[in-house]
């Protein structure tokens, strides 16, 4: 399974990226602008420096929502890197770009899918990635990871190659359950990947291990 933090922090990315864990990026027009960045220049050259700190995709979404804005955007972003990923939403004009982008071998992620039937749409339209939000679809009392569960079994059926990137994870137990159900990617907040570190008796363990240690290298001394 692929870990992608999902973030536009600089910071969270750097100690990600030194877990020697991570995979790729996700951003979104709302993780950018809590990171207070707007402007096209600006926001350029922070996918850049995204691409400069980790050797993997990077999702940067487009903002327009009619074909033509989104293709043109989508091509302008492709072009800053080789390793963007065009996230695309989930709407008509966003399934005809997805093809488009896939027909000129531009990567894409297809973001705010909520159901099985838009996952089907965004793989026949080529899509590279498609990113169910499942912590979203939970807040409102609906199961996140049998949505996965149900894309892989659909996906599996036909043989499409289109990744299935979990996100909007809120916990590590969302990780862990979407590795469970087959998911290809989980894009994560740093607070989940770090949580899948800790376990009690790891820090018991250790913390017995180096005291016999410290206890023996004593003896040893003393004699
Ligand atoms: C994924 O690409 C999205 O940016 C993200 O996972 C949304 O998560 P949220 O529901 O926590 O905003």
């Amino acid at each position: 399974m692929k870990f992608f933090i999902d973030t536009a922090s600089l910071t969270q990315i750097k100690e990600a990226q030194d877990l020697g864990v991570l995979d790729g990026v996700t951003t979104n027009p709302s993780l950018m602008a809590k990171e207070g960045i707007s402007g096209d220049e600006r926001v350029r050259q922070h996918y850049i420096d995204i691409c400069d700190i980790v050797d993997g995709p990077v999702s940067a979404e487009v903002i327009a929502t009619d074909f033509e804005g989104m293709v043109r955007e989508g091509e302008a972003l492709a072009a800053l890197h080789p390793n963007i990923v065009v996230k695309v939403p989930m709407i008509r004009d966003g399934v005809r770009a997805l093809k488009h982008f896939s027909s000129k071998g531009i990567r894409t992620n297809c973001t705010l899918v909520f159901s099985p039937g838009q996952a089907l749409l965004a793989a026949k339209a080529g899509a590279t990635y498609v990113s169910p939000f499942i912590g979203r679809l939970d807040d409102v009392s609906t199961d996140g990871v049998e949505l996965i569960e149900k894309i892989r079994t659909i996906y599996d059926n036909y043989g499409y190659t289109t990744e299935v990137l979990a996100a909007s994870i809120r916990h590590p137990m969302h990780i862990i359950q979407c590795a469970e159900v087959g998911a290809d990617v989980a894009t994560c907040p740093l607070s989940a990947i770090l949580a899948l570190f800790d376990h009690p008796l790891t820090t018991i363990g250790l913390e017995k291990f180096l005291a016999d240690h410290r206890k023996a290298a004593a003896a040893k001394e003393k004699a």
